[in-house]
């Protein structure tokens, strides 16, 4: 029998129009606005199931809420991967760890056009007054806030910046997003970029012999931090490839880890570190002199196996290797690392803005269950750590939201109930982890991602 969990990488076919949530609790009157989620939903190609959790079609959810009230809608993305998948009834391009089946010349083909990705399944941001969903490759899609229509691609006015890859973790600073793109060839870089609303523009770059898969980084006031791994791949692997796009990527211990620092004002800079693998920067900052960088690191890339849906819902097999939040400081005798607490932590969040101190870091995190099964506040001064869970209980990233007077913090995170079968947000106190309240909806909101709030005054209303 599958684990119970299952259920949340079941394909769904069916969008949800909007509908009301069945409420427990009172809402505070002060949290009102849109908490969009993005995450695959659809792990099917026609009848071929397709094989990794970052595989599957993104959908799009929103919860909104106001007047003491919590609307649900979700829908999927019109990607131009969906649309041509749904036209043939075949997967036609390829993702994260599933690729169609076809011939050499057309791999090398849809390298060069960059057809690869345009399934932004990962994440949401705000770039001006548009609203975007986003991937790993730099084909962003834009959609409406209030409808989650899909509006199109998004070219950055056509800036032709160049890189096949990016992260889908920008960091918005005032109205400025932050990002990089990694660019393979013969000589393969990192560039960090900034932009407004237009055509991005590099601040820094960095060359690599060894172009690494990279997921998130962090800001300072200073520069980009990217913690470039050991999970590396050969620019002409890809090119030429005969296996999907992430099996080309091969872990090389040997090479170790390098802490990539692209100034904000120019120059760069890389710190050699031990071979851990990262998703996720939580944040870094300087004290006094000294820069801190925190990570969720792993000791290897075997999360990425892990999750291929094989193996994730099969009756048994060992739990999903958790990372463990980990302090870099580069002092002047050379980097020193401190594993900062034993609990299990992904998906993390804070309250502060990126660069800056902080004290506590929100995730999800590993009880009894062979997956995520719990949210965690993880003290990074070493207090007792706060927990949440439920029995057949599964919460995804918990999402912080701070009420307009700054005296109240919220976490809101969608869980999945398996002894119902359906899911609900759930909206904690985020210092105590007290529930506030919770909102059913009438289906199971498939495992996905990242998300983020909108309060309902800053740039689109929303009706309920
Ligand atoms: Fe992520």
């Amino acid at each position: 029998m599958k684990p119970d969990y299952a259920r949340g990488f079941a394909s769904i076919h069916e969008e949800q129009p909007q509908v009301m949530a069945s409420l427990q609790g009172a809402l505070p009157d002060w949290l009102q606005g849109t908490l969009f989620r993005n995450g695959p939903a659809l792990w099917h190609a026609g009848v071929t199931p397709l094989k990794h959790w970052f595989d599957g079609f993104a959908m799009l959810h929103s919860f909104t809420m106001g007047q003491g009230k919590v609307s649900y809608r979700n829908r999927f993305l019109q990607t131009p991967d969906l649309l041509a998948t749904r036209a043939r009834g075949r997967l036609m391009h390829p993702q994260f760890a599933s690729d169609p089946c076809r011939g050499l010349f057309k791999k090398v083909v849809s390298m060069f056009v960059s057809e690869l990705g345009s399934n932004p399944n990962v994440n949401v941001t705000q770039l001006g007054t548009r609203f975007l969903a986003l991937t790993e490759t730099p084909m962003a899609i834009e959609f409406d806030p209030e409808t989650l229509a899909t509006a199109g691609l998004y070219n950055y006015d056509r800036d032709h910046f160049g890189g096949q890859i990016t992260s889908a973790h920008p960091i918005v600073e005032a109205g400025i997003l932050y990002n990089f793109t990694v660019g393979l060839g013969k000589s393969s870089r990192y560039r960090g970029y900034q932009t407004q609303t237009g055509p991005r523009r590099e601040f820094a770059h960095h060359p690599t012999r060894h172009p690494a898969y990279l997921h998130s980084c962090a800001l300072t006031p200073r520069e980009m931090v990217l913690w470039e791994g050991p999970l590396v791949v050969q620019p002409l692997d890809l090119l030429y490839r005969q296996r999907p796009y992430i099996e080309n990527y091969r872990w090389r211990p040997e090479l170790g880890s390098r802490l990539i620092l692209l100034d904000r004002q120019g120059g760069s800079r890389a710190l050699e570190l031990p071979p851990l693998f990262v998703f996720h920067h939580v944040n870094s900052f300087y004290q006094q002199d000294t820069l801190c960088v925190d990570v969720l690191a792993y000791p290897d890339a075997s999360i990425i196996e892990h999750l291929y849906l094989d193996r994730l819902c099969a009756p048994e097999g060992p739990p999903v290797p958790a990372p463990r939040l980990t302090r870099v400081r580069l002092e002047k005798g050379g980097p020193v690392l401190e594993v900062l607490s034993p609990v299990s932590l992904e998906l993390p969040r804070i309250f502060e803005r990126q660069g800056t101190p902080y004290r506590y870091v929100y995730g999800i995190s590993q009880r009894q269950s062979r997956f995520f099964d719990a949210l965690a506040r993880v003290d990074c001064q070493g207090g007792e750590p706060l927990l949440w869970f439920e029995d057949g209980c599964f919460p995804g990233e918990p999402v912080p939201v701070t009420s307009p007077d700054h005296r109240q913090r919220l976490l809101l995170s969608v869980v999945l109930d398996c002894a119902r079968g359906q899911s609900f947000l759930l909206i904690l106190q985020a210092d105590t982890f007290a529930e506030v309240a919770r909102a059913y909806v009438p289906a199971v909101v498939p495992f996905g991602f990242h998300g983020g709030f909108w309060p309902t005054q800053r740039g689109f209303s929303t009706s309920l």
